[in-house]
């Protein structure tokens, strides 16, 4: 198993976000971002039609495969599955607390019971792959730091070596995914103080990163930091993460060449992919631009028709004009 990788940034896994066509974006933009998949419930792994669609990989690596289940089988099958599509590492969900996902055992209800995440985690890993798991700090309305240790106390055992942590506890009812997301308070001490017991495993904090200077001072005192919304508004920003955090000093501005390297990507899959999946993580470049609202009316329109060498040259036309306030 090959993993030299460095997780010091990581873009978050993200339902309906982080598309094989967002990590496309991302990779084109950043080298050196730790990269995750959606999470994909194991049962769609295993059986999905469209499976291949979901966790395609075309070696935008370094990137995890995320997981949501529970059985033991299963999990397996998907750890042979997520390396048979060449992803670096298998993260198992310990930390999504919404309705559905409780209903089929996964999740962050799974942190009700550690043993059962240990077995998990156990059935995850194999010579062939490194497996991690993303959870919360603990569960209802008040911190409890000895329940977090216990649970961590339990997992290692599995073997594991890195562990991604949103820093909040998660809300198993009355409040739903997006406000678990907000209400629960942040408490980055518990990833300090449990990263003194275990100084060998990896340990990546996550949650409320909300700025690039944010985000490199927590990088001088964590392992590594993770980072959500920021990305999934304005993934622009990954242009300077391999600068920043990596000392690469091969400074990217956003170019033509991001568009075209995009679009020969996606123009593959206009046949098989809705066009509003495949364009979305790059119409974020209208992110905060002054006076793109001419541009955005027109792809829509373009949209519309379908027709992607007339949207990938309105695109073109974006950069030519904008490029001062891009970069
Ligand atoms: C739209 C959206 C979808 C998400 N989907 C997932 C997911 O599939 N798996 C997961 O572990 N977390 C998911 N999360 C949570 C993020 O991975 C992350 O833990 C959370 O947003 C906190 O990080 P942030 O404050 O940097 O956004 C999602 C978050 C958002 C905003």
């Amino acid at each position: 198993m090959k993993d030299d990788y460095n997780r010091k940034f990581c873009v978050a896994p993200m339902m309906g976000y982080t598309t094989p066509y967002a990590r496309k974006l991302y990779r084109i933009l950043s080298k050196k971002t730790f990269l995750f998949t959606e999470m994909i419930a194991s049962k769609s792994l295993l059986y999905s039609k469209n499976k291949d669609l979901i966790i395609e990989n075309d070696n935008d690596n370094p990137v995890a495969l995320q997981v949501g289940g529970s059985e033991i089988d299963d999990l397996k099958k998907c750890s042979q599955i997520a390396h048979s599509y060449n992803y670096d590492e298998i993260n198992l969900n310990v930390g999504c607390p919404s309705k559905a996902v409780q209903k089929g055992a996964f999740g962050a209800c799974l942190m009700k019971d550690k043993y059962l995440v240990r077995n998990c985690l156990e059935a995850l890993s194999n010579e062939k792959i490194k497996t991690s798991m993303k959870c919360r700090i603990g569960l209802g309305k008040n911190l409890n730091y000895e329940f977090f240790e216990e649970f961590i106390d339990e997992v290692v055992k599995s073997g594991i070596s890195i562990i991604y942590v949103h820093a909040r506890n998660a809300i198993l009812s009355g409040i739903s995914p997006k406000a678990n997301r907000s209400i629960p308070v942040l408490d980055y001490d518990f990833v300090k103080r449990i990263k003194t017991k275990y100084s060998k495993i990896t340990f990546i904090l996550n949650g409320g990163i909300d700025s690039m200077d944010k985000a490199k001072n927590l990088s001088k005192e964590y392992d590594g930091i993770m980072l959500g919304r920021l990305i999934q508004n304005n993934p622009f920003i990954l242009k300077d993460v391999d600068e920043l955090f990596f000392d690469d000093n091969k400074n990217k501005s956003i170019d033509e060449k991001i568009i075209t390297d995009y679009f020969n990507y996606i123009n593959n899959k206009i046949d098989i992919e809705s066009i509003y999946r495949l364009l979305s993580p790059i119409l974020h470049i209208f992110f905060s631009v002054p006076n793109s609202k001419l541009f955005k009316i027109k792809v829509h329109e373009k949209i519309k028709e379908g027709n992607l060498v007339s949207i990938e040259n309105l695109f073109l036309d974006f950069i030519k004009q904008k490029r001062t306030n891009l970069n």
